[in-house]
């Protein structure tokens, strides 16, 4: 049954109906829709625009078809056109006249912005709670590991040694920032649009404050036009979203890397990884691969969002339609990602004995011999170039900074001692850097125990 009866002589055509119903993908958002509906029920009713009697049984219906559905007793519609007609359509088959009246004042435009609005406020917050749940296992780790010495890299060429814990924390930086960002989402999703009407409100002496109170708006949409046809909180939640799973895809690559027999920084737990169906020695890092990849379905869905509403002049228009699976599959996507991410992390076995290794092997100390020199009154640039030529005499013979005899380090430059050692002791190199923001073992503790404080 069509809300629009009295204008038309015919029912939808049946295909065409398929194609303009969103009832496969709102009705997710049911509890919200009848949540709203009772609000402005007895908003109604507050207000003397229906009978307090008639907005007790609106909301007393809403209640029961609330919990028939919850329960199982009463099946959406798949053929109704969306989720707001199916709850009135509902509504109205089991209080007649009474529940007629529940749509006075409020136009879908409104009631499904309304929605859309409660429903992301509690999946920020869910998400939110995910992403405070991995930080606290990275500064778990980040403290176990605070001393792990391992090759900081750029371009993917060890260059100065760093600790793993400094490593996690990075991540642990870059999640608090997103976590930010979802609250800057959160804001601008917490204002009521409903008393928007179409798109230029109401007659009815409607009190718009009693409907927010009711429902926890902390504001109220300021314009009509702006509050039905603006999905920005959608936009700015999905981009939030796709910087998350920037995040997540990185990281997912590093750990991708990590557990190949080249580096094997950490293993995976068997609960986290998955085998190959021909080769019987493969351990796969399946669910890092995965959260890499689905990182494109998030940026789909931001561009989604972003074409769908850039040429659409006010107020609504159907292409509206098209915000809802876009919006749901980000946020169900990087809540599944999120799922499985973080217990891979907090599960994984580091082997700092093989960082170590790869720390050892690539001149990681070469910074701390020219650093050296400096100290005993070399302008920079002679002590790298002197360190430079260390670093190729090691390469041709064989050999690393650490075990070079000190007279070949004399026959370059007289300035070396036997302090050298110590100044390039890998543990001195990571140990000394102890600037804010540095990778010292102090520094990594003292970081995590400030996230840790920031979580709280
Ligand atoms: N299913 C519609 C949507 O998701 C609800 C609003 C319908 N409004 C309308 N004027 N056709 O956008």
């Amino acid at each position: 049954m069509k809300l629009w009866a009295g204008r038309f002589s015919k029912e939808i055509d049946q295909k065409t109906n398929d194609f303009n119903s969103s009832i496969s993908f709102d009705s997710r958002m049911v509890r919200e829709d009848i949540e709203g509906s009772m609000a402005h029920a007895e908003m109604l009713g507050t207000c003397g625009i229906i009978q307090k009697s008639e907005s007790d049984a609106i909301i007393q219906g809403l209640k029961e078809i609330l919990s028939d559905i919850e329960s199982g007793k009463l099946l959406i519609d798949p053929n109704a056109e969306d989720i707001h007609t199916f709850v009135e359509g509902e509504l109205t088959q089991r209080l007649g006249q009474t529940g007629k009246r529940l749509h006075t004042a409020r136009s879908r435009n409104d009631q499904v912005a309304l929605d859309i609005r409660l429903y992301l406020k509690k999946e920020i917050r869910c998400l939110q709670q995910q992403i405070r749940e991995l930080i606290a296992v990275l500064c778990s780790k980040a403290e176990a590991y605070s001393d792990a010495v391992m090759p900081g890299y750029t371009h993917l060429q060890r260059a100065q040694p760093i600790t793993f814990g400094h490593h996690l924390m990075a991540y642990a930086e870059m999640l608090l920032r997103d976590l930010d960002r979802l609250e800057g989402a959160y804001r601008h999703t917490d204002a009521m649009p409903l008393g928007s009407g179409a798109l230029a409100t109401t007659t009815y002496p409607i009190d718009r404050t009693v409907t927010a109170r009711l429902l926890g708006f902390a504001e109220i949409c300021q314009n009509s036009l702006d509050g039905v046809s603006d999905r920005d909180f959608c936009m700015e939640l999905a981009s939030a979203l796709s910087i998350v799973m920037v995040h997540l895809s990185r990281f997912s690559e590093e750990i991708i890397m990590w557990c190949s027999w080249e580096f094997k920084f950490i293993e995976l737990d068997d609960a986290f990884s998955t085998g190959s169906s021909i080769m019987p020695q493969k351990k796969n890092p399946d669910i890092a691969e995965l959260v890499r990849g689905k990182s494109g379905r998030v940026f789909g869905d931001l561009m989604t969002l972003l074409t769908v509403m850039k040429g659409i002049a006010l107020a609504y228009n159907k292409d509206m339609q098209e915000d809802k699976e876009a919006i749901f599959d980000a946020v169900d996507t990087v809540k599944m990602c999120l799922t499985a991410f973080t217990p891979m992390i907090d599960t994984m076995r580091v082997l700092p004995e093989n960082m170590r290794r790869a720390a050892a092997n690539g001149f990681i100390n070469a910074t701390d011999c020219a650093d050296y020199l400096v100290k005993k009154g070399l302008p920079f640039r002679d002590a790298y170039k002197a360190t430079g030529t260390l670093v190729a005499l090691c390469i041709e013979k064989k050999t690393t900074l650490e075990e070079l005899p000190l007279e070949e380090y004399r026959k370059i430059c007289d300035s070396f001692d036997e302090g050298v050692y110590e100044a390039i002791a890998l543990e001195n190199c990571v140990n000394d850097r102890r600037i804010l923001g540095g990778p010292a073992s102090e520094n990594v503790k003292a970081q995590a125990k400030r996230v840790r404080e920031l979580l709280e």
